[in-house]
């Protein structure tokens, strides 16, 4: 629509009127501006001055009080100086243009749920004497409000000195509204000014938090002077442009009266100013229809624009008292769509229909007042407004993890590009956060914070850890000083902080949830780690190995043992090592076993001298190595206080290198002598099961891929129980035991290991005999081992795979997992306990049978549970489609950034409306170039 007022140097109406003002303004207009305004002119250098034509006090964007510093970046800049002196107002001569970074966002204080005018306005002025507006190609940007599109600024064939606005009604979905400049790539964008208007509650009823109304026209008739009416006529500063100036020639009349024009009690929808309800605009009683056509111009064709939802809003007060018998009754169309028949103007009393709030399909620039047969006086209008539809369907991010992000980015003094909201919309997402957009919370959180290499200074800051969703923190490679904070985040699964200069020491919040298997924790390259020899502290240098670290723990099957040797035992003292090692494997084979025995040397030379540590358990360490044909393989050496059983260890060996299985983590080799003992397996890539379940990597299982984990650790068990003899206990099944290969396919790892290092080993059994959580309740009581305690923890580990849970958590107190399902599903449904990560994606008809399944296994009597045999062929009917060689085919993993790669670059195609120019500097808001225009159509 238009605006476009014209404007010669010199003669600008709106603001000459006021120019009467000034001389009392300068004097008096100290804290003018209402308490609810805030009026920001963007690129101001000095703090604030007072506007001479409204008294309203405008403020500079960048100020040196923190707390009124709306933005960051940006670059201030003043118009050209031909254009200063011909400025219509202050505001125009400043302005603040974005050069970097995709989106640049203004951030207003805000009440929330409160309802707010937000109006921009932008004067290009040449400032950057590129021209940008005439030259003929492209110039336009867009506009978020909040973490939604609000509109697409075209300034493309506008004249420089020309002024565009565009206003938004919105609701605060916070304590601040951003407003954002995007670029698109045609043009730098900038910013004039910045009008913030706080409304009441129940104006524009049709405004709330899901639905914005972003301004296209607002016109006052009658006999006007002034090109736009704003504040202080209007309190709350809405422009109303007057189109009286333009089309002089057409028959309009005008009334005005001094008579109040009522408002029906309780109609608090628009509250338009008196000034304005009194004056309005009708014709000539020979005509018929009164037109008004809110042309947008050539960029409504075919855009985006154009598929628009329109509210038309008109006033209408009857101000003819001449003759209270004539009445005025017409019909209100939009192009040829009746919208309100019969309307009948009520004497100095404000009616303003607008379809109760319905909005239209399309954009459509003309309506038309016609008149009825019976009417005697033809149609009137005192105002009108039309907004197109602005949905919020994008959510802010969960207001704490904003605040502690903003806290992060304060005490780091980050001067990445970071503003606005940080999840929302996803493209315009924070660089380093990962968030989860989950459609079960309707707010994204934020769940992984990457600000590895990124010079952070000073301690660690409290923030992050009371972030209530972050699972997976990296601060690695910075300069974080002092100690780590105690303060027990209950979210965070995997906590980074190698290479920094942190100090002991380690906090017990954090060391009980290390220790409890609940978070993944690397702290070497500090100097805390001077002192302690934990495995957190292990020395991981190349990239490859971190990434192994976190795939893959606790590789460990069975049985390659090799001794390593230690002093005690040290027969060939004054040999070299290389002899010693070559002696020792000289001297003893007592056994025939028919796998590769490895030395000493070449351990060292396949895991690259020890180097990457992939995971640490009971019985020893874990590295990566590599053989000579590149096969990976996962190299277990064994604690030395393990050594003194060794003589049982070789059986065992020989033992556990018979036992095959598709299920079960293959032995390659072993070493034995005195300088190791150490057993080789195949290297299983994917890592381990709670990793895949709960780890601070984007992985996540589907439904199927999770059955046939549990139906492969299922037949691995089986195995081990039922084909061997005599039947192996494995003794520790757990999640981290349960590793992957390429395909997805579960094979079981460290058994037969607590067989060998019996009880006499107090450490190391209390470890083989089982983990926390995982514990058969009947074997922690009697202590007889029987297969049924692999049954009882293989239960727990079915609930883990349906509900994601871990077996022991905090809910906020300690509850154990089987627990913790009972509880849930006999208060509410058993949908509430499968994992939501798996987004209700699953085969309800077979979860019924899967849980009780689980929890027949973790039943207290042994004698209750089921045999692994019985649990395969529950499994197997939960998945009758898939033969397990289908398996791997059918078992791609889902990684979650698959979805955020799918999101399309969005904005590309909006178009925003052209403009028409005319001479002299015009005014121009909305989608403009449009002309306004009364036009009338001759009756009969
Ligand atoms: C500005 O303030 C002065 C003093 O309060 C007042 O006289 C004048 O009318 C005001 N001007 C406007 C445009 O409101
Ligand atoms: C909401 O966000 C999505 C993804 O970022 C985007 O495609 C969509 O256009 C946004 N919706 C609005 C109303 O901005
Ligand atoms: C907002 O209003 C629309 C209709 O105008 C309605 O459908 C929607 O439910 C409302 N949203 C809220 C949060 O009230
Ligand atoms: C109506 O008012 C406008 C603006 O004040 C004026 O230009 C115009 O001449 C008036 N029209 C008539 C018919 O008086
Ligand atoms: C952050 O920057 C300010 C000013 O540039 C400086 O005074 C302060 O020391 C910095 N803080 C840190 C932690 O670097
Ligand atoms: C912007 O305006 C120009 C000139 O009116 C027009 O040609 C172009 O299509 C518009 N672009 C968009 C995306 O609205």
């Amino acid at each position: 629509m238009v605006i476009s007022y014209r404007c010669s140097a010199g003669t600008k109406l709106p603001w000459i009127l006021s120019l009467q003002l000034i001389l009392v303004a300068t004097i008096q207009a100290q804290s003018a501006s209402p308490p609810d305004f805030l009026s920001i002119d963007c690129g101001l250098t000095n703090s604030s001055y007072i506007d001479t034509d409204t008294n309203l006090t405008y403020v500079s964007d960048i100020s040196d009080i923190p707390d009124k510093r709306y933005v960051e970046g940006g670059k201030a800049y003043n118009i050209m100086a031909q254009y200063m002196k011909d400025a219509t107002n202050e505001q125009e001569k400043t302005l603040r243009s974005f050069p970097h970074g995709q989106r640049n966002c203004y951030t207003l204080p805000s009440i929330r749920g409160n309802k707010y005018l937000i109006r921009t306005t932008f004067t290009y002025g040449n400032y950057d004497e590129l021209n940008s507006s005439e030259n003929g190609s492209l110039f336009l940007f867009g506009l978020h409000i909040g973490v939604n599109f609000w509109t697409t600024v075209n300034l493309t064939k506008w004249r420089s000195p020309d002024t565009v606005w565009k206003e938004v009604l919105t609701v605060a979905p916070d304590k601040f509204i951003s407003v954002c400049l995007i670029n698109f790539g045609y043009g730098t964008p900038f910013v004039s000014t910045l009008d913030m208007r706080l409304l009441p509650d129940s104006m524009y009823p049709v405004v709330n938090a899901t639905v914005s109304i972003s301004y296209f026209s607002r016109l006052r008739f009658g006999s006007v002077d002034d090109f736009i009416t704003r504040y202080p006529t209007d309190k709350y500063d809405r422009f109303w442009e007057s189109w009286s100036w333009y089309n002089s020639s057409y028959p309009w009349l005008n009334l005005t009266t001094t008579r109040e024009v009522k408002t029906l009690p309780g109609d608090d929808k628009f509250l338009v100013p008196q000034e304005i309800l009194q004056k309005a605009s009708t014709i000539n009683s020979s005509f018929r229809w009164l037109n008004i056509s809110v042309s947008a111009g050539d960029n409504l064709l075919g855009t985006r624009a154009r598929d628009m939802e329109q509210l038309p809003i008109f006033h209408f007060a009857e101000l003819d008292n001449n003759d209270s018998m004539n009445h005025r009754v017409f019909d209100i169309y939009r192009n040829n769509e009746l919208l309100t028949p019969d309307f009948t103007t009520s004497p100095f009393r404000v009616d303003s229909p607008y379809q109760n709030g319905r909005f239209l399909p399309k954009m459509v620039t003309s309506f038309s007042l016609r008149k009825k047969p019976r009417s005697q006086l033809p149609p009137l209008i005192n105002a009108f407004e039309l907004y197109s539809l602005v949905r919020m369907d994008n959510h802010t991010t969960a207001s704490n993890d904003v605040e502690f992000m903003k806290e992060v980015k304060k005490y780091y003094n980050l001067t990445r590009n970071w503003n606005g909201d940080p999840c929302s919309p996803r493209e315009y997402s924070w660089e380093g956060l990962t968030c989860d957009y989950a459609t079960a919370n309707p707010n994204p959180k934020i769940t992984r914070v990457n600000l590895s290499t990124s010079g952070l200074r000073g301690g660690l800051d409290i923030s992050f850890m009371k972030m209530a969703s972050l699972e997976n923190l990296d601060l690695s490679h910075n300069n974080l000083t002092g100690v780590i904070p105690d303060y027990q985040s209950n979210s965070l699964r995997a906590l980074n902080l190698s290479n920094n200069q942190l100090d002991g020491p380690i906090p017990d919040s954090i060391l009980q949830r290390y220790k409890a298997g609940l978070l993944e924790l690397r702290l070497e390259g500090n100097p805390i780690c001077s002192t302690v020899k934990d495995r957190y502290c292990a020395n991981k240098k190349n990239s490859k190995a971190t990434l192994l670290v976190a795939v893959i723990v606790p590789v460990v099957f069975v049985l390659l043992l090799v001794v390593l040797c230690v002093l005690w035992k040290l027969r060939w003292k004054g040999k070299s090592e290389e002899q010693e090692d070559y002696a020792m494997y000289e001297e003893e084979t007592p056994l025939h076993i028919d796998i590769r025995r490895f030395t000493y040397a070449e351990l060292k030379l396949i895991t690259n001298n020890f180097q990457s540590i992939i995971g640490k358990g009971g019985f020893g360490t874990v590295y990566h190595g590599i053989l000579e044909n590149n096969d990976e393989v996962a190299v277990k050496v064994l604690v030395e206080t393990s050594i003194d059983e060794s003589k049982d260890f070789l059986p065992e060996v020989q033992t556990l290198s018979k036992v095959h299985h598709k299920n079960l983590v293959a032995l390659v080799g072993y070493c034995q002598n005195k300088k190791c003992l150490a057993l080789v397996y195949d290297f299983m890539p994917r890592g381990n099961l709670q990793q895949l379940l709960r780890g601070g990597y984007d992985s996540s299982l589907n439904w199927e891929e999770r059955l046939h984990i549990a139906l492969d650790a299922a037949q691995g068990l089986e195995y081990l129980h039922e084909s061997c003899t005599p039947s192996i206990v494995h003794r520790d099944v757990k999640t981290p035991n349960i590793l992957l290969d390429k395909n997805l396919v579960a094979k079981i790892s460290d058994f037969g290991l607590s067989r060998a290092f019996n009880a006499a080993h107090t450490h190391i059994s209390t470890v083989a005999a089982g983990t926390l959580g995982y514990l058969d309740p009947e074997y922690h009581a009697t202590f007889q081992l029987t297969i049924k305690t692999d049954v009882y923890s293989f239960g727990i580990v079915l609930l883990e795979i349906v509900t994601g849970q871990p077996p022991v958590f905090m809910d906020p107190q300690t509850v154990h997992l089987p627990n913790w399902v009972r509880q849930k599903v006999a208060k509410g449904s058993i949908h509430d306990v499968v994992d939501k990560k798996l987004l209700d994606q699953y085969d309800a008809t077979h979860l019924q049978s899967v849980i009780d399944l689980a929890m027949n296994c973790v039943e207290n009597a042994s004698i209750d549970r089921p045999s692994m045999t019985e649990v395969v062929s529950v499994l197997k009917v939960c998945l009758p489609a898939l033969s397990s060689e289908k398996q791997s085919a059918a078992s791609t993993p889902r990684w979650k950034n698959v979805m955020d790669a799918d999101i399309p670059k969005q904005f590309q195609l909006i178009s925003g409306a052209s403009t028409t120019s005319y001479e002299g500097s015009s005014f121009q808001s909305g989608y403009t170039g449009a002309v306004s225009e009364i036009s009338l159509v001759s009756g009969r």
